[in-house]
């Protein structure tokens, strides 16, 4: 299990929110909690103001559940690099979150801005690991305004690209890496090991029927929200669209990878990130036969043990307070 200290950077949305549901979860089988040093929010699968506030809300849910506490969450970019915002209601709701009802959420949003936290930490503490679940806004912010931070950051744990499985809002782009091509092309192109968790693996990992009925059967307050937002609109979207039997959870694997690595085969490969073509904007071009002299600094996951990732996925929510 992961013990250095951890950002996770996100734009909750379902999967992120399930991913966070993992991360934060409450300390089982002798193991401690995620040391999670803050939450960073960016635009993406809604807008930033929705994010943050979707963020908060998750936060708030998983304290009151007996989840991690006072992890602080700071707002960062409201729009990519260089190209206008796209969003994603269509998959994760007009809200960003679905199935879950809406409020305010009492936990604060920190003055400071997602960036400047970003940069902040990584200097103050002898290293940290980034989890970004979104488009890349952030993190490239942050390493082109302090170039020094990247020797700081010993690994990049991200859900983004695609290479087998082309493409999931055009056909040869993954979502997070389309909304942002330029941030994500500044952070493959950056000095610093990457585990990159693409469609490739995230449409392995697809939740089925039998494990929503085994989280319902939790019966607690946490496992309730879950069941709800998983029987959502968000599960139909996907199933549709690749005519699968189940829903892919892409940002929940980015936590799995850190409580139980060995669940994930990984090959060792680089990756150019395509940014002009109208054709192509944010395809991820993998260098998976060795074709390029280019360093290769990214794991990237080619498999997972779907039985395992989903008994794990079940047992960080079972952790959660009973009533
Ligand atoms: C990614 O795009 C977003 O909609 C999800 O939250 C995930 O991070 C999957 O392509
Ligand atoms: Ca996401």
């Amino acid at each position: 299990m992961e013990t250095r200290p951890l950002i996770f950077d996100c734009d909750p949305g379902q999967d992120d929110a399930i991913s966070l549901m993992m991360a934060l979860s409450p300390p089982r089988d002798g193991q401690a909690a995620l040391d999670i040093r803050a939450i960073t929010v960016t635009a993406g699968n809604t807008t930033l103001n929705k994010c943050q506030r979707n963020a908060r809300m998750i936060a708030q849910i998983c304290a009151q559940n007996g989840g991690s506490k006072n992890i602080p969450i700071f707002a960062g970019c409201a729009s990519p690099l260089h190209y206008p915002l796209a969003t994603a209601e269509e998959v994760h709701g007009i809200e960003g979150l679905d199935g879950i009802e809406i409020f305010e959420p009492d936990v604060p949003l920190q003055d400071e801005h997602a960036v400047d936290a970003i940069i902040r930490l990584c200097r103050e503490l002898d290293e940290v690991v980034l989890v970004p679940t979104g488009p890349l806004t952030n993190i490239a912010t942050a390493l082109t305004r302090a170039p020094d931070i990247a020797s700081k950051i010993s690994e990049l744990v991200l859900m983004g690209g695609a290479r087998r499985e082309a493409g999931n809002i055009t056909p040869s782009a993954e979502f997070n890496i389309y909304v942002d091509p330029h941030a994500a092309e500044i952070v493959f192109n950056a000095n610093i090991p990457k585990t990159v968790f693409s469609l490739d693996v995230t449409h392995i990992a697809l939740i089925q029927d039998s494990h929503v009925n085994r989280i319902e059967a939790l019966q607690t307050p946490l496992s309730g929200i879950l069941t709800k937002m998983l029987r959502s609109g968000y599960a139909e979207y996907d199933r549709a669209k690749f005519g699968t039997s189940g829903t892919p959870i892409h940002d929940a694997c980015t936590a799995a990878y850190l409580f139980r690595p060995e669940l994930f085969d990984f090959r060792k490969v680089s990756v150019q990130v395509e940014t002009q073509s109208p054709i192509s904007r944010g395809h991820t071009s993998v260098d998976f036969w060795g074709m390029t002299d280019r360093q290769k600094d990214t794991h990237w996951a080619i498999d997972v043990d779907q039985a395992e990732f989903f008994d794990l996925m079940i047992k960080c929510i079972s952790a959660y307070a009973k009533t």
